[in-house]
């Protein structure tokens, strides 16, 4: 009679710990859990990682015309090219020259090349383009580069944005002018892309005065976080 009660008894303590145990196992918060916070915490870092330089990939593409130029003569490195070799050296990156396929641009006028500047502004067209940029997703800042044609970009630059999605990736634009500064960014905005302030300098500066031109570059870049 005593062995059946020590033994109801020890089974009444065994019942009563194990569902104990369960309870206790069900109610622990996870976040209780050593493991859970370790993953937690790596997942969260993998997110808030800040980008390094490796991160980002830089292309600077330039549209740029040498012969005879205005202000400046027959010049045989175009204005902007100067530039975007400026931009180049500070920040690294691939630089991209924008040629159109058929190259009909007079170099021995200044004037014969603002007709056709505006011929082709006035047609709205859309020159081929003699070659693409290799991997260009790859890239996910383009710094896009080009003189100011009657106010606006010249119509092969058209080309060049048209060509290649932009969306995710950071637009930097500059121009060189001869008076009218930084023509902007039509047909930019609309990219989906992330468009920073550009810079307009001019054209003359940046062919003669390449110490001056190379102060406002580097002012313009570390404004803009570079
Ligand atoms: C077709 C054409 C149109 C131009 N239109 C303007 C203009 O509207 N405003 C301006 O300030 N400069 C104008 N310019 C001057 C250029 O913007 C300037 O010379 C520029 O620096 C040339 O750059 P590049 O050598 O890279 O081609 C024009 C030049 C050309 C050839």
């Amino acid at each position: 009679m005593k062995l059946k009660l020590l033994f109801s008894t020890l089974a009444f303590i065994g019942m009563v710990l194990l569902v104990s145990i369960f309870y206790l196992k069900s109610k622990t918060p996870s976040s209780f859990n050593a493991k859970a916070i370790a993953k937690k915490t790596t997942k969260v870092q993998e997110k808030s990682k800040p980008s390094s330089s490796s991160d980002s990939k830089i292309l600077i593409a330039y549209f740029s015309r040498i012969g005879q130029q205005y202000a400046v003569g027959n010049i045989k490195e175009g204005n902007t090219a100067v530039i975007a070799k400026m931009i180049q050296q500070k920040v690294g990156g691939d630089l991209f020259e924008i040629k159109v396929a058929k190259d009909n641009y007079p170099t021995d006028s200044y004037t014969k090349l603002t007709e056709v500047g505006k011929s082709e502004q006035e047609k709205k067209a859309r020159p081929k383009l003699a070659s693409k940029v290799e991997n260009f997703d790859s890239y996910t800042t383009i710094f896009i580069g080009y003189p100011t044609w009657w106010g606006d970009k010249p119509m092969a630059v058209y080309t060049f944005i048209e060509s290649y999605n932009f969306k995710g990736k950071t637009i930097v634009p500059f121009s060189t002018h001869e008076g009218t500064g930084f023509c902007g960014t039509r047909g930019m905005e609309s990219l989906g892309a992330k468009l920073l302030k550009g810079i307009g300098i001019y054209g003359h500066v940046a062919q003669n005065e390449r110490a001056e031109a190379k102060k406002l570059v580097l002012a313009w870049l570390k404004e803009i976080g570079f």
